[in-house]
């Protein structure tokens, strides 16, 4: 039997799964690793944890599995993105990787933007610099720890990492490219002119592959670390956003997925390169090779609701322990004993800051309307369609770009809750379904893996291995409700934003 090898190098964890030449799913295997936050606001790896980690995982999947590493016919790399990874000229890594949630580099942005211009930037990048990409990234070591900066010979992002390790090769995908804020994205190569206006070094730079292009073969060390067979091809994969719109064929017009994980996006695909003058969308190349796509980034989608259960579910954890449950699907049942709107309760999701739309490291979350009627039932239905109300603003980006959308594909944790799945057809106004592949932008990967090896376009792919499995109807009378709630949700931030600012002062 042949299988692809799909990885996805997440926050908490990394994923991997095998999957056969009929796009079957026979096997999958996760390891975590750390997340150091230092300081408040700020968030790193060790990018020795991620390798480690992905070997350890690679061989553990193995074994459960019963393939050998020669049945492996292609390697594929999803990964969390954005993540700075700084390198010296041993390979040797300079300090701990900055995260796509870290927050500390809101004066570097300013400093960016300021010295190419708002309106240049974007005309070169399609983006703004947000705290969370990576230029800003390299101008704060710059600024603040010269002595890394100075020994700095590469840069790359965390799954590229792990592909030096497995490879020995130097690469990176266009798609996860995009959000460095280096890249020139509608001529799909480094901005020149970018890296000179930013005095960072063109050399520090990987050459940039299509997603589903060979970028290297197992080398045999690596081989003896994670089982796979030394000379396996291992294409160039794409950041987690692209991957996880292949895994669930996001790959033409019409569809958007809607990924519930840590951070919460709404995708869309795009034929050509379009990118809105404000940049309030981020403009990025797909993992589709020659095209493009766009989206909306919530920071504290899943991560708003882990939260929730890390502080305020005791209960809901014993109960999920007794009875062998998910403490989510304990916590997503309480939910329902409350009604449409939580009896007028909103919850605003920016306990990290947030990016899309209000780029803005320094918002914060809250519960508004609390009155003694409320409970825990309330306080967690709030937090769900607080979550849902902050994806429906990159929705309604995306529609005021004139952008046709037809249907939601949903994916992620968030995905397996058929309330949650009605809520977000509520509240979106379109009709959201669900694909057979479950696995995410490991699954993209492994796509993107059997499109290099077996030399069969992405589109293609998707179309004979994906196909709906359920779909869930907008309720009319509840979607008129929720639009009352989500209008006063809108004008929340802009009430309170100079109150989060103050508070960050005062923290
Ligand atoms: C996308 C983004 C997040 C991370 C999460 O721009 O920052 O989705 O990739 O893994």
């Amino acid at each position: 039997m042949t299988y692809f090898l799909g990885i996805d190098l997440g926050t908490s964890a990394v994923k991997c799964l095998l999957v056969d030449e009929a796009g079957t799913v026979r096997t999958s295997h996760s390891v975590e690793y750390p997340l150091l936050q230092p300081q408040p606001g700020w968030a790193e790896q060790h990018p020795e944890d991620w390798w480690n980690g992905t070997a350890d995982c690679i061989r553990a999947l193995l074994a459960k599995a019963g393939v050998s590493g020669e049945e492996v016919a292609g390697v594929g790399l999803s990964g969390q993105m954005h993540g700075s990874v700084f390198l010296d000229a041993d390979l040797d890594v300079v300090r701990p990787a900055l995260l796509w949630c870290d927050q500390r580099t809101a004066a570097e942005c300013d400093w960016i933007e300021r010295t190419i211009g708002k309106e240049a930037l974007g005309r070169l990048t399609g983006n703004r610099a947000l705290t969370g990409f990576t230029a800003p990234k390299v101008v704060w070591l710059r600024n603040h720890e010269p002595v890394h900066y100075k020994r700095t010979s590469h840069l790359m992002l965390p799954k590229d990492y792990v592909r030096l390790r497995l490879t020995g090769a130097f690469g990176m995908d266009l798609a996860d490219a995009s959000g460095t804020l280096l890249l020139d994205v509608a001529g799909r190569r480094w901005s020149q002119e970018v890296l000179e206006r930013l005095d960072i070094p063109a050399e520090w730079l990987p050459p940039l592959y299509e997603s589903n292009a060979v970028a290297g073969q197992v080398l045999p060390e690596a081989a003896s670390r994670t089982g796979l067979a030394a000379g396996t091809p291992v294409v160039a994969g794409g950041g987690d956003q692209a991957c996880g719109a292949v895994g669930v064929g996001v790959v033409s017009g019409g569809i958007a997925s809607v990924a519930l994980g840590t951070s919460g996006v709404v995708f869309v695909h795009d034929d050509a390169y379009e990118a809105d003058p404000e940049c309030r969308l981020h403009s990025f190349c797909h993992g589709v090779p020659g095209k493009w796509h766009r989206m909306g980034v919530m920071l504290a989608a899943g991560g708003s609701f882990q939260w929730w259960k890390n502080h305020f579910a005791y209960e809901e954890l014993q109960q999920a322990a007794a009875e062998g449950r998910d403490v989510y699907e304990v916590l997503t049942a309480l939910a329902q004993n409350a009604p449409l709107g939580s009896e007028g309760l909103l919850f605003l999701p920016y306990l990290t800051g947030e990016r899309t739309p209000h780029p803005d490291p320094k918002a914060r979350g809250g519960f508004i309307g609390l009155n003694l009627r409320h409970t825990k039932a309330h306080l967690t239905r709030a937090v769900l369609e607080g979550i849902t109300f902050g994806l429906r603003d990159s929705l309604e980006l995306v529609k005021q770009s004139g952008i046709e959308i037809r249907e939601l594909r949903v994916n992620g944790g968030g995905a397996r809750s058929v309330f949650w799945r009605q809520m977000i057809a509520d509240i979106f106004g379109y009709p959201v379904v669900t694909v057979n592949s479950t696995d995410g932008p490991a699954y993209g990967a492994a796509v993107m893996a059997a499109s290099g090896v077996l030399q069969k376009d992405i589109p293609s792919l998707c179309e004979q291995w994906i196909r709906v499995v359920d779909r869930v109807e907008p309720n009319p009378a509840n979607q008129a409700r929720y639009e009352a709630y989500y209008d006063v949700y809108r004008s929340l931030y802009g009430t309170l934003r100079d109150t989060f600012h103050r508070l960050h002062e005062l923290v």
